[in-house]
């Protein structure tokens, strides 16, 4: 009995979705003298490494905020080498995807990205469809747009009353687990429009390294902690 209480609670520790707001490139950047750019470079290097170092500790979804609705406010050649890094990934996203059964997801509204992408990011949610594992990528993606479009397809399927499972369901990481622990790099503590309803209870863990600099020892410390905290979920 004692011994399944156990494995029960451990089971409850291991994380099933992790989310990641990867901030701080520009500060990263700026400090060595150098433009954002770069430091949108180097972090896209550390996206894909931490995204794989997640699934080798058995983590099976994980989600990265990458652009968001109000990233848009950015000087244009700052958003253009995003874009530019974004359709470089698209290139190589598939192939380590579909060798470690990973399903690309995006979150987001897809259509002011130009056609070729829409298309490209459109293959990639098909082509990986199958597979079990799961990257949410957040590419203009705001938590208040992504509730506001589940509400308005809701809307247009005649919904007159709607309850919670409704909205879950009609959100970009619909069959998703809700996220268990959302990690912010770069030092601010707040949650700038990212999964405002999934977020409901998951635990929070803020910390100042920068993302370029974040490494798969500040993954380890970030579980570490999760797994030291105490969820209630509203009880006792
Ligand atoms: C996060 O890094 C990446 C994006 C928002 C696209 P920032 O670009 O926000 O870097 P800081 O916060 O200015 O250092
Ligand atoms: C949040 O970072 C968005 C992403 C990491 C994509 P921001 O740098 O845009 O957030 P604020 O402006 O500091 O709140
Ligand atoms: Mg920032």
């Amino acid at each position: 009995m004692l011994m399944q209480t156990e494995s029960k609670m451990q089971r409850e520790k291991d994380i099933r979705h992790i989310a990641f707001i990867m901030d701080g490139n520009g500060r990263w950047a700026k400090k060595r003298g150098l433009p954002r750019e770069y430091g949108h470079k180097v972090g896209a290097d550390v996206f894909r490494k931490t995204v794989e170092y997640c699934d080798d500790i058995g983590i099976h979804c994980v989600t990265v905020y990458a652009f968001s609705t109000e990233n848009w406010k950015r000087p244009g050649h700052e958003i253009s080498a995003i874009m530019l890094l974004f359709k470089q990934y698209l290139k190589d996203a598939v192939k380590t995807m579909m060798k470690r059964d990973i399903r690309i997801v995006f979150l987001g509204d897809k259509s002011p990205f130009p056609k070729d992408v829409v298309k490209q990011m459109e293959e990639i949610e098909r082509d990986s469809s199958q597979n079990t594992k799961r990257l949410n990528i957040a590419m203009n993606y705001g938590g208040r747009a992504e509730i506001v479009h589940a509400v308005n397809e809701l809307i247009a399927q005649g919904y007159e009353k709607i309850t919670e499972e409704d909205v879950t369901n009609h959100l970009y990481t619909l069959d998703a687990p809700m996220p268990d622990l959302i990690v912010r790099t770069g030092g601010e503590q707040r949650i700038s429009n990212f999964l405002m309803w999934q977020s409901a209870y998951s635990e929070l863990y803020f910390t100042d390294v920068l993302w370029p600099d974040f490494t798969e020892s500040d993954v380890d410390q970030a579980v570490a902690e999760y797994k030291r905290r105490n969820r209630r979920f509203g009880g006792i």
